[in-house]
């Protein structure tokens, strides 16, 4: 591996070989999500717990300190809304002397498998792989299902991060699922990262999903809503990150949020 791009993915993937990324792109196909109305407000408490941030290059300038700044992947495919027609019907939206110009220590695209625009996203992502691996940019591929959750299963998963790294990417975000998970992390020759998906009831229920697919092989987690919109972001974000970076289990990460919940509460 180039030089460029091996100093690029070590600053996304630590010396232990894990990431805690935080996602913040939402906006490019939701508008202003909750808890996401002024992204650089919501980092500022949770930011220090994590290893890079995943945004678009207009938050990117309009909202985050280029000084002493978190490692950047950046979002590079869009063009579509919640209120479209098919969120699916991604573009690619940044060219390659953007992403340079703007220093991007990685850059991400979704690809959409089995939907009317899997030829074009996949494209989309071949493309990317071209343009950036010459300039040692690592490509992040990230497996949407846009609005049709119920894909989420490892037959599905499997299939879609095979062909993302089998394109080029470098690192392959998919979703954590219950049975197999750990098939879907095998059938990939690249790093595989859990996504978050929909905010979960509890915050249990994150440690659990984050710690079965860490133990699964999943190298770390590009999670945003469950953190940022959770009353709790610094505690989600020190019990995640003791999770993916200090092996904790689902029961010392409980504890780690309980007492970081409480200390706040107490000094209000
Ligand atoms: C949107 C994305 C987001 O980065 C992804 O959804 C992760 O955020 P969350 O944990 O809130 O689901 O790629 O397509």
């Amino acid at each position: 591996m180039d030089w460029g791009m091996k100093n690029r993915l070590s600053q996304l993937i630590k010396e232990d070989g894990k990431c805690f990324f935080m996602p913040i792109d939402h906006g490019y196909f939701q508008g202003p999500t909750t808890g996401l109305e002024k992204p650089g407000e919501t980092i500022k408490p949770i930011i220090e717990y994590c290893d890079a941030l995943f945004c678009t290059r207009g938050v990117l300038r309009s909202c985050i300190e280029a000084v002493g700044s978190k490692p950047i992947i950046l979002r590079v495919s869009g063009g579509t809304s919640m209120v479209g027609k098919d969120l699916a019907d991604e573009a690619l939206t940044t060219s390659i002397e953007e992403i340079i110009r703007l220093n991007a220590s990685a850059v991400g695209i979704s690809v959409f498998i089995g939907s009317a625009y899997e030829k074009q996203t996949l494209n989309n992502l071949a493309q990317l792989v071209n343009q950036c691996e010459n300039y040692g940019i690592p490509v992040m591929a990230v497996t949407a299902v846009g609005k049709e959750i119920e894909k989420r299963e490892a037959r599905y998963l499997a299939l879609c991060c095979r062909i993302a790294a089998e394109l080029g990417a470098r690192v392959v975000k998919t979703y954590w699922c219950d049975k197999d998970f750990d098939k879907v992390v095998k059938g990939c020759p690249v790093p595989v990262v859990i996504a978050g998906g929909p905010k979960c009831e509890t915050e249990k229920q994150v440690f659990e999903f984050v710690y079965d697919g860490m133990q699964k092989g999943a190298i770390g987690v590009n999670l945003g809503r469950n953190v940022w919109q959770s009353p709790h972001p610094v505690a989600m974000a020190k019990a995640l990150r003791a999770i993916i970076h200090e092996d904790a289990d689902i029961k010392e990460a409980q504890d780690i949020f309980n007492e970081t919940k409480n200390k706040k509460s107490k000094s209000k």
